[in-house]
């Protein structure tokens, strides 16, 4: 079984023998992979919906680990509880969902939790912040043109984040994609800014912090080089 770029970077971050949970499963890959590798002896799988959960059962019958995988339906973690678990995936959803999720189940501040949120980056940032949550690092996966980022996050306070840290995160230089990254987010930002300049009813506090936001990442591009 091979995994997309986006779910392998995901797998890497599981640590050993983890009591894993992967919220939002859907075809159940990740699990099921990290049971197969040895990573993991069982899995907690959930999803909101019975089709996404019927896809989890077929992928665990084809790959024979049906027992080594609990299923659940239900809304985030509500059916599950932190006795169960130390590390929590969450990945594939906008970041509203994410956050949602969370704030259902302020018990997450206690475990390892795995996000890769499709949309909204700054918000969730924000609201992780607000809600004493701190992302530990940032990992970045390529597939074709797209980049996604995963965030390693826990329980406990972070150092405040700039705008520009809010959209594109903390700056550690580490990540061999972070410079397509940054190259990428100040592309989508300038489209943001000149539609909002070229737009008759302009909001000029949105625009001030767009350009604030992008100044912050032209900052750290040139940290990078
Ligand atoms: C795009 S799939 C992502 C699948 C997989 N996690 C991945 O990253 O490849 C999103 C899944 O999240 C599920 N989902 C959306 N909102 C949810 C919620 N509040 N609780 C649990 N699952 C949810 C959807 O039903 C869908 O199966």
């Amino acid at each position: 079984m091979e995994l997309t770029a986006r779910l392998r970077v995901l797998a890497e971050l599981v640590p050993q023998d983890s009591r894993l949970a992967d919220v939002g499963t859907d075809h159940a890959y990740l699990p099921v992979w990290l049971i197969l590798q040895g990573r993991i002896s069982r899995a907690i799988a959930a999803d909101l919906r019975e089709g996404p959960l019927g896809r989890a059962r077929e992928t665990a019958q084809q790959y024979h680990v049906m027992e080594r995988i609990e299923f659940r339906l239900c809304d985030g973690l509500s059916a599950i509880s932190p006795e169960e678990v130390d590390t929590i995936s969450i990945a594939g959803m906008g970041g509203e969902t994410i956050a949602s999720i969370l704030q259902d189940a302020p018990w997450s501040r206690e475990k390892r939790l795995l996000l890769q949120p499709m949309t909204s980056f700054p918000d969730l940032r924000g609201w992780l912040q607000e809600h004493q949550y701190r992302i530990e690092s940032e990992h970045i996966a390529r597939e074709g043109n797209r980049l996604y980022t995963i965030w390693v996050v826990k329980g406990g306070r972070m150092e405040p984040l700039t705008p520009a840290e809010l959209w594109v995160g903390r700056q550690t230089g580490t990540d061999p994609l972070r410079a397509d990254y940054l190259n990428m987010m100040e592309h989508k930002i300038r489209r943001a800014l000149s539609g909002m300049l070229a737009s008759k009813s302009r909001d000029k506090t949105q625009i001030d912090l767009l350009q604030q936001v992008l100044e912050g990442i032209q900052d750290m591009q040139k940290e990078l080089t």
